[in-house]
């Protein structure tokens, strides 16, 4: 170990001679991304362990992961909801067997079927709630590509832009899903040289660069630089540059275009204590009295957890970053965190999760995920979370 970590520094110190960066712990400038199988074939324990993970399972084809309880239900389901019939952005009747991939397997599911006018993928105008086992529906005129695909997807990237024709847009991406790369930058020099060259490793960051790779998608944002392809404003951040991708560890997407882009709570003037009527951040947090009066406003909507996190004393006091409670893949000698059992070995009974964190980001009707802003006087009755649930049976047999 220790002799690779020393040719691993030579060669970065070697990098930073030629001029090429201006921190040693990055690595290669030019390294690309290669995709989680790569990297599995040296880290096997990671690999498995990832590919078990929620990251590894966002989206997938139907004959993967469309969840039986609506495959069985597509028509109607026992509420007497009817079942998807149409794309959201066409307008065109769609089957299931038009489905090219599901989204999403434990709050919800969404159906993506072609949009033939752009040539990207469109959601049919209904989800799938997994804990009330109902449709429910599902409204979003925006192309998969261009409006979530950023936070679902690997080394994302825009090719080509017109401002004045946000339709003709061009996207990449290396691998669908949360892959290896996603929290440990483009891994091509390294693996070319079997391990031996640098490799971000958040264990070996500061809590705060740890915790803002998993904020660049744990978090709600409206993005005026770029549109989606049907000329919207876009809820991802993709790279200012063309043809180039987030690199966790290296970059700091809080610095990219500001004055075109609302984080509440992240970038100076743009407080969590107040709204941001017609954008997607209306109603986006807790905005009461209760909130003002206790300084920290919970999510009123899903993916805001490192929003709500900024708000937290274990953030401000530099105390636990979120793989701190999170293991996003065991890793060799060291068993996978259970995140409700953290809580007991710093504050001993003090503190019960099930109270601190109750479910109050609404992912899907009456269905939400668990506050993060750690507040003591948190007397919020919490709704149903998807906590205990068991794991879900798909529709075609594997
Ligand atoms: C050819 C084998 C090989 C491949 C392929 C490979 N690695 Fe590694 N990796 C290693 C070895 C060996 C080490 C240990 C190096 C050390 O201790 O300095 C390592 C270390 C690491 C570390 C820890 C770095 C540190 O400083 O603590 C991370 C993170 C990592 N790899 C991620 C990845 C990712 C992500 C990929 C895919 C892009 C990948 N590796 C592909 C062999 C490989
Ligand atoms: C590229 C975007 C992205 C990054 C970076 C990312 N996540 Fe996620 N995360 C997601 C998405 C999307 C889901 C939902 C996956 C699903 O339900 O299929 C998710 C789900 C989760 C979950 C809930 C599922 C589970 O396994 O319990 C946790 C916890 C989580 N992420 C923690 C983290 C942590 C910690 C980091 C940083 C070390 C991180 N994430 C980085 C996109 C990301
Ligand atoms: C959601 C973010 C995320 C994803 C996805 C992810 N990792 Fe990690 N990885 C981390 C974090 C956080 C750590 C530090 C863990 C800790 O605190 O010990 C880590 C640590 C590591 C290490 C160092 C282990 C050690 O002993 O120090 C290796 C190697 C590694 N990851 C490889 C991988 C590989 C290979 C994949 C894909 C199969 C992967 N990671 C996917 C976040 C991620
Ligand atoms: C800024 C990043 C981001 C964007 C943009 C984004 N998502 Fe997500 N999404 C997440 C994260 C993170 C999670 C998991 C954590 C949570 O829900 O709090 C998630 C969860 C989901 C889930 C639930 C997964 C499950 O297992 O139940 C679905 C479905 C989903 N997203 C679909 C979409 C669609 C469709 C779009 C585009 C209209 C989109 N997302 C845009 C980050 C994002
Ligand atoms: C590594 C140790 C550690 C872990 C694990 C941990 N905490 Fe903390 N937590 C602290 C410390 C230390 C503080 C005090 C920070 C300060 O001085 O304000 C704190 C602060 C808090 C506060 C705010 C207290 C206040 O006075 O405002 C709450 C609430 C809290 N933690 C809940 C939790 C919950 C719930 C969990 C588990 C999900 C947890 N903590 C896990 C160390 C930890
Ligand atoms: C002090 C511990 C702690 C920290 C720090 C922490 N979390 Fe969590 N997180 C938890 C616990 C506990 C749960 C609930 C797990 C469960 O229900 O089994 C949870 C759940 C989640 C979920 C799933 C939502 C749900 O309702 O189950 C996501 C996503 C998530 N955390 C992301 C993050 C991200 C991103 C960060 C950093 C910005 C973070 N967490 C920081 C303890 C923590």
């Amino acid at each position: 170990m220790r002799m690779y970590r020393a040719l691993a520094l030579a060669a970065a110190l070697g990098v930073l001679a030629a001029g090429c960066t201006t921190d040693p712990k990055l690595a290669a400038p030019k390294a690309t991304f290669v995709g989680s199988e790569k990297c599995g074939g040296c880290h096997v324990a990671e690999f498995r362990t990832w590919k078990d993970s929620l990251h590894a399972k966002m989206i997938r084809t139907p004959r993967e992961a469309l969840l039986k309880d609506a495959g069985d239900n597509w028509a109607k389901d026992g509420k007497g909801n009817a079942g998807p019939t149409k794309g959201n952005i066409d307008g065109k009747a769609a089957a299931m067997a038009d489905v090219v991939y599901v989204v999403g397997s434990r709050w919800k599911q969404r159906y993506l079927v072609k949009n033939p006018a752009t040539g990207n993928l469109q959601f049919m105008d209904k989800q799938w709630n997994t804990v009330h086992r109902q449709w429910e529906p599902y409204g979003q005129k925006n192309d998969w590509e261009t409006q979530c695909a950023t936070c679902h997807a690997t080394g994302y990237r825009i090719t080509s832009y017109d401002p004045a024709n946000p339709a003709t847009q061009k996207v990449a991406m290396s691998e669908h899903n949360t892959g290896c790369e996603s929290c440990h930058g483009p891994g091509s020099d390294h693996a070319a040289n079997l391990g031996k060259r640098p490799m971000f490793n958040p264990a070996k960051a500061t809590k705060e660069q740890s915790s803002l790779v998993c904020g660049y998608c744990h978090v709600r944002k409206e993005n005026y630089n770029f549109k989606t392809a049907q000329n919207h404003p876009r809820e991802d951040q993709p790279h200012p540059v063309l043809g180039e991708s987030y690199k966790a560890g290296q970059d700091d997407w809080r610095t990219w275009y500001p004055d075109k882009m609302l984080i509440p709570g992240v970038l100076p003037g743009q407080p969590v204590s107040k709204n941001y009527p017609n954008t997607d951040l209306n109603n986006a947090f807790f905005l009461d009295d209760k909130a003002q009066k206790w300084g920290s406003h919970d999510a009123r909507k899903h993916h805001e957890e490192y929003q709500e996190y900024l708000q937290s004393s274990h953030y401000k006091n530099n105390l636990l970053s979120c793989s701190d409670c999170h293991s996003p893949h065991a890793v060799p000698g060291k068993a996978a965190i259970e995140p409700m059992k953290t809580c007991a070995g710093c504050h001993g009974n003090a503190y019960d999760p099930n109270k601190i964190m109750p479910g109050l980001a609404s992912t899907a009707q009456n269905l939400f995920v668990r506050s993060h802003t750690f507040n003591k006087n948190q007397d919020r009755p919490g709704g149903p979370t998807a906590t205990n649930k068991a794991e879900p049976a798909h529709y075609y047999a594997k």
